[in-house]
Parts: C-alpha cells; structure tokens; sequence
C-alpha cells in the first residue's frame, strides 16, 4: 500500500475491510507518523455545514497518543473533541459536554458526575446488568439465532444507561432512534429519505435534551436515587449540573457509552468465532479470564476511531513542529496495534498482559468516565452467554457501520443452539 494513497477523510476509507484499514495504518506508523489530511467536505450532503477547516495531523503510533492525552495544557478539548470540523454553534451546545472542554470547567463537571462511575458504585448496580442480559437472553433463547447486534449488545448499554438515568422503558425507544442518529453521523439507515444528516443530527439532540430537562424538572420536585437526581443535587463542593448541562451530558453519555460498549461486544463474539481456541480458554475460567480478557477485547474492537485535541502553543510532536490552532487526531485503533509496544498486535490473545491499550484513551483528565460500567457490561454480557447459549457464534458476515468516528458493527447473524428461556425471568 502507497503512503501517498491513504486518505483518512475519505469516507470509502472507512468502508473498506478492517485488515485493509490495520494495514493502512501500519503503513502510517512507520512512514508518516503524523500524516496530514484535508478535512472532509460536508457541504455536499448538508446546508449547515461549516465551510472546511484548515486540516488536520494523524497521530497514529501509541507513544504519541499518550504524549498528546497527558498533556492537556498543550493539547486542548475545548474546540471539539469529537468532531473534526469546528461545529456550529448550535451543536457544540448539545454534543460538547465535559469531553469538549477544558479545566477549570472540565474539572468542575468530571466532580459532579464522577461518583455516579466509580466502581463501588458501578458494583452496587452490577445485578441490574445481569437482570437485562437475562431478559434479553430470554427473547432470543429460543429461536436459535438472531441479529446479535440489535437483539443483545445494543440493548444492553443503552437500557443501563436509561436506567441509571431513571427514564421509564416507555422512552427508551425514543432515547435509541435519536442516539442511532446522532451517533451514525448520517447513516442512511437512521434518516428518513430527504433529511439534511446535520439538522437531523441537531433535531435529535434537541427531542433528547427536552426529555431530559422534563425529567430533571420533575426529579427536583420528585428525587429519587437515580443518576439524573443525583446529577442535580448538589454535592458536597455545593456544585450541580444545570438541567441544560443534564441534557447535554446525558447526549454524551448515549455517544460516548452506548456504540462503544455494543461495539465491544459485537467484535467480542467476532473474535471467538474466529479465534475458538481463545474462546475456550475463556469458557473454561471465566472468572480468572475476564480480568484479561475483557481489556483484550478493548483493544481488539478499539471503538472508538479517534478524539480530536487542538494545539495551543508552539511544540514539536515525533520531530514535527505544531502550531496553535493545528489539530490533531488521536487514532486509538492504530496505536492498539503499534509493533513497538504490542507483541502480535494482530492476534487476539485474552490472556494478554500487559496490555496497555488505549481503547477507553489514553492516561489523561479525559480517560473515559465510564470505563468500569463498560467493564461490567462486558463482562456481564459474556458470562451469560457462555452460561445461557455456550455455543453461540457469528453466523454470517458483519455490517460494517460506515462512520470515521465509531469501529461499529451494525448487523452481526448469529446461532445457537436453541434453549427454554428461564422458567421464572
Ligand atoms: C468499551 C466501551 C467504551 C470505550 C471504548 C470508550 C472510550 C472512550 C474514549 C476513547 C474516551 C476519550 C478519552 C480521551 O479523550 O482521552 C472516552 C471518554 C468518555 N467516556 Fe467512554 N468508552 C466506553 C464506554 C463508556 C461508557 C459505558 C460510558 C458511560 C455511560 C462512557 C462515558 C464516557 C465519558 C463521559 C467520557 C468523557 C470523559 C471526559 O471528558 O472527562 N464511556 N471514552
């Protein structure tokens, strides 16, 4: 493959077979590091785009990931962590939450909703993950197979999540159109036919937001031990989130948890039907395994593609001098597989160790908030499939979502030996 052929922005780049992308991005690493791109031209499918912005660099080997996520003061959040165009102002107000912003706002609203993630706390709800993996389990039992993808890994997140929130299940179909939507980044699927993907992007955000401001408004007449009560509480520093900022962090959480733990999962069942040798290992310990395994499994789904970061004064990254202003693009699934620092980056191993993958980011003030509820799911999910349907494997080619911001799998057949769902769910 020609260095001078890549072309990340490209949106038939993320299209292509992942082996293709690996190979792609290895070829980056060891010729051109830090790469540069024009940045994708929107204009063409929305009349709200932004014009183009000035580019931006690939950071794609491990070592520069960590450099750039430690060092905040240098690499900022604040212009847009999850969008390579500056986004129209109407939009960072729904999609910028705390991953877009730096200290000291970054600092005050990770205090407020830090507790709510930590794993004792993450612990107390661990029956809850179990309670809706069964029941969906339950559902497709005993059909003998099923789209793994929105019958299993899909719903799993996203009711943890609308729970934890305290949204009754009658929303929850509400809360997974709207968050297809704003995540696919203009997925034909999620649109109706016409749609301008970026007002469609806008109109989703603002029906989530009114729901959440709704339920805030009553949660402060009406509290509960719910994540939305608790987020308007204040806590012991006498800080709480506005109902705005409620919205906006509930968006975030649907972006930033829902398709990367779903995807996670969906690679996870790949990887056992193409590496069955591995998944016997798991099967015959899964609870000395998961320790490993689970973080293998980060690694090899990688699913989140990038976070951007801007420079904020002169500095020289792997010999390249940086510019206020440049942007950067943290490339996770590259750095997962850099030779200088995995041994057989391509093999799925589970019991590898170590295995300092950068999947959930790298060690930084934004290292993803809800790593240990990922772990959980992830967990959770697995333990019961290999309980429930032992056998069950990928039965068909993936769907590849086609998006340059999420490694996501839409659709994934999957079979089993058919069985009774349990006697009382
Ligand atoms: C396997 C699943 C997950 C992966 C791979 C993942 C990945 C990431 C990554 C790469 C970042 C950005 C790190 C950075 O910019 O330095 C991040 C941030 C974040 N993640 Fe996750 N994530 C996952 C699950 C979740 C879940 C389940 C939640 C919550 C429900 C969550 C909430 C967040 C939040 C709130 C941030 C922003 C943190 C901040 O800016 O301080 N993530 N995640």
């Amino acid at each position: 493959m020609d260095v001078d052929d890549i072309d990340l922005s490209d949106i038939a780049f993320w299209a292509l077979p992942w082996r293709v992308r690996e190979q792609a991005f290895a070829v980056l690493r060891a010729e051109r590091p830090l790469a540069y791109f024009e940045e994708p031209d929107l204009s063409a499918t929305s009349s709200i785009a932004p014009p183009r912005g000035r580019g931006y660099r690939a950071v794609t080997r491990h070592a520069d990931v960590t450099e750039v996520s430690r060092h905040p003061e240098v690499y900022c959040s604040g212009k847009g962590a999850i969008s390579i165009i500056d986004l129209p102002e109407e939009m960072v107000e729904f999609f910028a939450s705390m991953i877009s912003t730096d200290n000291p706002r970054h600092a005050r609203l990770r205090r407020i909703v830090s507790a709510a993630f930590s794993p004792r706390r993450i612990g107390t709800i661990g029956s809850g993950i179990t309670e809706v993996a069964d029941r969906l389990i339950d559902r497709v039992a005993p059909l003998g197979g099923c789209d793994f993808v929105t019958e299993l890994a899909a719903p799993l997140s996203l009711e943890i999540i609308c729970d934890m929130m305290g949204l009754p299940p009658s929303e929850h179909a509400t809360v997974f159109r709207c968050s297809n939507i704003i995540t696919s980044s203009g997925d034909q699927e999620f649109l109706q036919a016409g749609d301008d993907p970026l007002e469609a992007m806008l109109n989703a955000g603002q029906e989530l937001v009114d729901l959440l401001t709704e339920l805030s408004a009553h949660r402060k007449a009406h509290p509960t031990d719910d994540l939305t009560t608790a987020l308007i509480s204040t806590n012991i520093d006498g800080e709480a989130l506005t109902p705005a900022e409620v919205g906006s962090f509930f968006i975030l959480l649907l972006t930033a948890g829902n398709e990367t733990t779903r995807n996670s999962i969906a690679h996870g069942l790949l990887a056992f039907t193409e590496y069955p040798e591995q998944r016997a290992i798991w099967q015959a310990d899964p609870a000395g395994v998961a320790g490993t395994g689970i973080d293998e499994i980060v690694r090899w789904a990688s699913p989140v593609n990038w976070m951007r970061r801007t420079v904020t004064q002169d500095t020289v990254l792997s010999g390249q001098e940086l510019h206020p202003g440049d942007k950067v693009l943290l490339f996770y699934g590259s750095a997962n597989r850099d030779e200088d620092v995995f041994e057989d980056p391509y093999t799925f191993d589970v019991l590898r160790s170590p295995n300092p993958h950068v999947g959930f980011g790298a060690a930084g003030p934004h290292f993803c908030l809800g790593a240990h509820l990922a772990r959980s799911e992830i967990d959770v999910m697995i333990r019961r499939l290999f309980a429930r349907l032992p056998d069950i494997e990928a039965s068909g080619e993936p769907e590849q979502t086609v998006s340059r911001f999420v490694n996501g799998i839409k659709h994934l057949p999957c079979s089993f030996t058919p069985t009774a769902p349990r006697a009382t769910p």
